[in-house]
């Protein structure tokens, strides 16, 4: 499915794509990012985005590099996310690596939480690699409490921060490798209504524990499985160059069989050229 994320979310546009790199729009700023799936040819020229742009991540070696300002700008920066129930206010920086404490494309899964959440009262949601938090403060409306999970300390603070700009004070965000945090809360019994889960190919947990999605993946499902109330749901991100999708579907149907999978497709970021980007598999799955 090819989806213009701009009509969901007004304040993040996907301007033109191409040659390995793509042109976002951010609130006001527009930043220029390496983007290994932009292998068409873009529809301005480099100088026409260069114009456009206040910032470039230039990559030195794979997830570090350094960002050439064009056009200074105060960092960080806040950009908005609302409808009728959800509020994010999320606060944006640039980093070493490429990532600005964003995933657009993440829209799909809070205006999916938004409509499941009729379902049920009072979600206990578990979030896993939950990153700056932004589908936790997604999720904070319908929920007591959100468990979010990440290893590193820089994005908990920053996953507090999100949820404080944003008007909540039910996340708990710690700090801890997320397979190890799932084999502990099997031990004391606790149990979730919606697990989250946006496993990247390779990580590192909170003690340089390591992930290593196609060899970790199967057992964190199956342990994820063993967490669930009978009435729940499931929503993960996967990008198939480090999986594929056959196995991924397996794996799903073997640890989640009394789920069915209300949706299972690959998105691409639509630009406003009509060029795209991929951003993986995403599946949700209701019991
Ligand atoms: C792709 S990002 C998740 C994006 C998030 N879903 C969002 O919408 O903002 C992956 C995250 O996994 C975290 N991570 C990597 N290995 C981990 C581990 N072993 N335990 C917990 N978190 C880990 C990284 O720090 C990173 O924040």
């Amino acid at each position: 499915m090819q989806i213009n994320f701009t009509n969901i979310f007004p304040s993040y546009e996907l301007i033109d794509c191409g040659n390995g790199k793509k042109l976002e729009r951010f609130g006001n700023i527009v930043l220029i990012r390496p983007e290994i799936t932009a292998s068409n040819k873009p529809h301005l020229t480099y100088k026409d985005w260069k114009d456009m742009a206040n910032a470039e991540f230039i990559e030195t070696s794979k997830n570090s590099g350094y960002w050439n300002i064009f056009k200074d700008f105060e960092k960080p920066w806040y950009i908005e996310y609302k409808d009728e129930q959800i509020y994010i206010k999320a606060c944006l920086n640039l980093t070493q690596s490429k990532h600005i404490g964003i995933f657009p494309e993440q829209v799909l899964n809070w205006n999916f939480i938004k409509s499941i959440s009729k379902n049920y009262q009072n979600i206990k949601f578990l979030n896993l690699f939950g990153y700056t938090g932004l589908t936790s403060v997604a999720a904070a409306p319908f929920s007591k409490t959100i468990t979010h999970i990440d290893s590193i300390k820089k994005v908990v603070d920053w996953t507090k921060l999100n949820a404080k700009n944003s008007g909540f004070d039910n996340i708990r965000a710690i700090c801890e490798d997320a397979p190890k945090f799932v084999e502990r809360e099997i031990k004391r019994k606790n149990k979730y209504n919606a697990v989250i889960l946006d496993p990247p190919p390779i990580g590192v947990g909170a003690n340089n524990e390591k992930w290593i999605l196609n060899k970790m993946l199967d057992k964190l499902l199956k342990n994820i499985s063993i967490l669930l109330e009978e009435k729940s749901f499931v929503i993960m991100n996967s990008y198939s160059h480090s999986l594929s999708e056959n196995a991924i579907n397996t794996m799903i149907e073997e640890n989640f069989p009394n789920h069915k999978t209300t949706l299972n497709e690959k998105i691409f970021g639509l630009s406003k050229y009509g060029n795209t980007i991929d951003h993986g598999i995403f599946i949700h799955l209701e019991s």
